[in-house]
């Protein structure tokens, strides 16, 4: 993805987002201009990938606060507390949803006793959400200075889904070590996953690769097995929509396989994602809510039928690999390596 490009942005009292149903042929700008818009914004995946849609929840509680008839800060949290619920149920396997929301709705909280009217305190949480978008692109390149030297010089690394510059506000996470490597100079080539049946690989991930001219290589999700038995995967790294306390981690439907793929071929499989993204309220992968999607997302490609008309399909949106599986977890404040259970405190909450 070029610098220029942006995921979300706010301007003018409107959430705007760059339209991922419509890439790579079209950059559309959506502007979402109510909660009603954010929050089917956010359900349809014209903005996708756990850190983006924190964002961009960050944005719409910020733009129901301003949008709010309240007469006093009672009135406006419990508006606030409306938007959150309608936000956070629009998807509910990434938990920067919800930790996004949580985090502004906390804010209006914290400063309301003190805020000078319910303008004010609305004033005030546009300027968190702002803070967040920029902490999450901060956390993106420092989570690509951490996870740079994990890749070998010449190295083939394979990713699954879109964990890039558009699935948060900008640099991504898993793409964010490949990004530093290749900005250091090292030769890297990566595997792109197509990523079925939203295809996010082929539509975004090879995109961004593309345009930031680093050499890729695009297959579809059965192919990864047949490239590392053939020595020609050096590592994987995919982003995350939550991992929990013990290091499970729930991301793209296929990840769990691709991890299993790994460690039969004993090729290092790294998890890439802020902290944002860990939830220490989960102590394991059994308690990680699976969004379920249209099974017309299976049965369509491009709007066009590509199964018998009236089949039965089903559509897990997310799997969990299991902490066993996972070699380390790459977060923007340094490398947690097995036993996940301190290590993930330890960056969350500086125990
Ligand atoms: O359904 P999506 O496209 O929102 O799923 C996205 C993923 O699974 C990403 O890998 C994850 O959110 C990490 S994004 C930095």
């Amino acid at each position: 993805m070029s610098e220029e490009l942006r995921t979300v942005w706010w301007e003018q009292g409107a959430v705007c987002l760059v339209d991922q149903k419509r890439l790579p042929h079209e950059q559309v700008v959506v502007r979402c201009e109510g909660l009603e818009s954010v929050a089917s914004a956010i359900k349809t995946m014209q903005v996708r990938g756990a850190p983006a849609i924190g964002c961009t929840a960050a944005y719409g509680m910020a733009q129901a606060a301003l949008q709010s008839p309240a007469a006093d800060v009672a009135a406006l949290l419990a508006d606030l507390a409306v938007a959150k619920d309608v936000l956070d149920s629009q998807r509910p396997t990434a938990v920067n949803l919800a930790w996004a929301t949580e985090r502004v709705l906390a804010k209006a909280r914290q400063l309301g006793p003190e805020a000078d009217g319910p303008r004010a305190l609305a004033a005030a949480l546009l300027e968190e959400a702002h803070a967040i978008l920029a902490e999450d692109l901060a956390m993106c390149h420092a989570i690509g200075d951490h996870g740079a030297p994990l890749i070998p010089a010449g190295g083939h690394v394979l990713t699954h889904c879109n964990a890039g510059g558009l699935a948060t506000a900008g640099y991504g996470t898993a793409l964010a070590p490949m990004r530093s490597a290749f900005a250091q100079g090292r030769a890297i080539h990566v595997w792109v996953d197509e990523t079925r049946p939203f295809l996010q690989g082929a539509r975004l991930t090879a995109w961004e690769l593309q345009q930031s001219g680093i050499p890729l290589t695009l297959i579809t999700d059965n192919m990864a097995g047949f490239m590392m038995q053939r020595g020609r995967v050096d590592c994987v790294i995919v982003g995350a929509d939550r991992i929990v306390a013990n290091g499970d981690t729930a991301n793209k439907i296929g990840t769990y396989s691709l991890a299993v793929l790994a460690r039969y071929h004993g090729i290092p499989f790294y998890v890439a994602a802020p902290t944002s993204t860990v939830d220490l309220s989960i102590p394991d992968g059994s308690g990680i809510p699976i969004e379920e999607r249209s099974s017309e997302e299976v049965t369509h490609l491009a709007g066009q039928l590509i199964a018998p008309a009236g089949v039965q399909a089903a559509h897990p949106a997310f799997d969990v690999t299991p902490a066993e599986l996972i070699t380390a977890i790459i977060t923007e404040r340094g490398v947690v390596e097995p036993p996940f259970v301190p290590g993930l405190r330890r960056v969350k909450e500086g125990a």
